[in-house]
């Protein structure tokens, strides 16, 4: 049973806390065993029976549970560079998109791209996130919109959660946007996901969650409640992207629906916040992609003072967020949605654990959970936040295990 002590502050991350409480704990020492915490608090307080197990000196450090990551779109063909150059220049992103750019660029080189190609590609995000401290990724189909290509990027997550120390929680996509061979016949391609791939996805166990695009160009919410019901009915939790670009009813649909969480929500309306608050539906803050849409950040001081749970995650993707850097996120999450470190910590914690329905075992350093930590070179979790610098993780322990 391993003791990592002289931790300046070590973060819990109680999923009972309010979200404005990260239970940090100053002086602190942490005991695991095999893949799971043992103990945590006060080094004064270790028992006397970890006296004689190994000892490792955190010299000072921050240590923080493993991140989470609860909303990517991590494997593509391609990237969309040329669109981010023509949205500078001025064009938005749904114009772009409605020419033919956009997700729909992205089906046609995910199309293209053997499942071996993408499958190092994810790989090496995979591998560059781990270093950043993130244990945990929620990563989305979407890039296929076809029977054959949905498969291979569920096949591709199934394959790197086998490999690859992150743990994976793979969402099923399809309903991200009409292919082009559907563009005169939405119905068939509603039928398509209905009849065939939800089943599919959920008989082969492929998914965990449903998720579905609710916004002008996307899917109307009547559309996407047919496909997140039949997505319900074959075991599959909900999820949705809702009012990012506009206020179209996503997150009053994602409450109807019991959606574990709604993602987004930049343009969220009160009616809409007031609906999650009672359906308990979490809300998943994405700055990176307000960042580089230039559009408004979350509003999640209303959300938090409404009671919903605000998750921050990156929405790693070639078009809307081009960047998987999580601790970025996190500090544009405090500048820009006015949360403060110990709000946007539990968010990328145990907040995002519960975005994926997983709090109750990461995403927290108690007793019983998941021995998955981060150990920032920083005095404190205020130190981070603020004194951004490219990679401040220093280890990463996944189940109970240096990686
Ligand atoms: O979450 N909004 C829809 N999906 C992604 C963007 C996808 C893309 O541009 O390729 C998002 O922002
Ligand atoms: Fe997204």
């Amino acid at each position: 049973m391993p003791v990592l002590r002289n931790i300046a502050q070590l973060a819990t991350c109680p999923p009972g806390n309010p979200q404005a409480d990260a239970g940090i704990i100053s002086n602190a020492a942490i005991v695991w065993e095999g893949s799971t915490v043992k103990w945590v608090g006060e080094a004064r307080d270790l028992p006397t029976e970890f006296d004689r197990e190994p000892v490792m000196d955190c010299e000072r450090r921050l240590v923080i549970p493993g991140l989470v990551d609860c909303h990517t779109h991590l494997c593509f063909g391609g990237w969309r560079a040329d669109e981010f150059a023509l949205r500078i220049g001025g064009a938005s992103y749904q114009e772009i998109a409605a020419a033919g750019g956009g997700i729909s660029s992205t089906v046609t080189a995910t199309r293209a791209a053997s499942q071996g190609d993408l499958r190092r590609k994810a790989s090496q995000v995979l591998d560059a996130m781990l270093k950043l401290g993130v244990t945990t990724v929620e990563c989305k189909s979407g890039y296929g919109l076809d029977r054959a290509t949905e498969l291979k990027l569920l096949e591709v997550y199934r394959l790197l959660g086998q490999t690859h120390p992150i743990e994976l929680v793979p969402t099923f996509l399809g309903a991200h946007a009409i292919p082009k061979e559907f563009k005169g016949d939405r119905e068939k391609y509603i039928r398509l996901l209905c009849d065939e791939l939800i089943p599919a996805v959920a008989a082969e166990g492929l998914a965990r969650f449903c998720d579905a695009f609710v916004e002008q160009g996307a899917f109307t919410t009547s559309e996407a409640r047919r496909i997140l019901t039949v997505a319900s009915e074959h075991g599959l939790q909900i999820k949705i992207h809702a009012d990012q670009l506009s206020d179209s009813g996503g997150a009053e649909l994602a409450a109807e629906l019991g959606a574990v969480s709604a993602e987004h929500l930049e343009y969220v309306s009160d009616q809409g916040i007031e609906a999650l608050a009672s359906s308990g539906t979490i809300a998943v803050s994405l700055p990176l992609a307000s960042f580089y849409l230039r559009e408004p950040y979350i509003p999640a001081r209303k959300l938090l003072t409404a009671g919903v749970p605000v998750a921050v995650a990156t929405d790693f993707n070639p078009g809307s967020a081009p960047s998987f850097h999580l601790p970025l996120a996190m500090t544009m999450a405090c500048i820009h949605q006015q949360m403060t470190p110990q709000e946007v910590l539990n968010g990328a914690t145990t907040v995002a654990a519960q975005a994926i329905s997983a709090s109750n075992r990461i995403g927290s350093l108690l007793p019983g959970y998941g021995a998955d930590l981060a150990v920032i070179d920083a005095p404190s979790l205020n130190q981070w936040l603020y004194h951004f610098v490219p990679n401040a993780c220093a280890r990463v322990m996944k189940n109970g295990t240096w990686v």
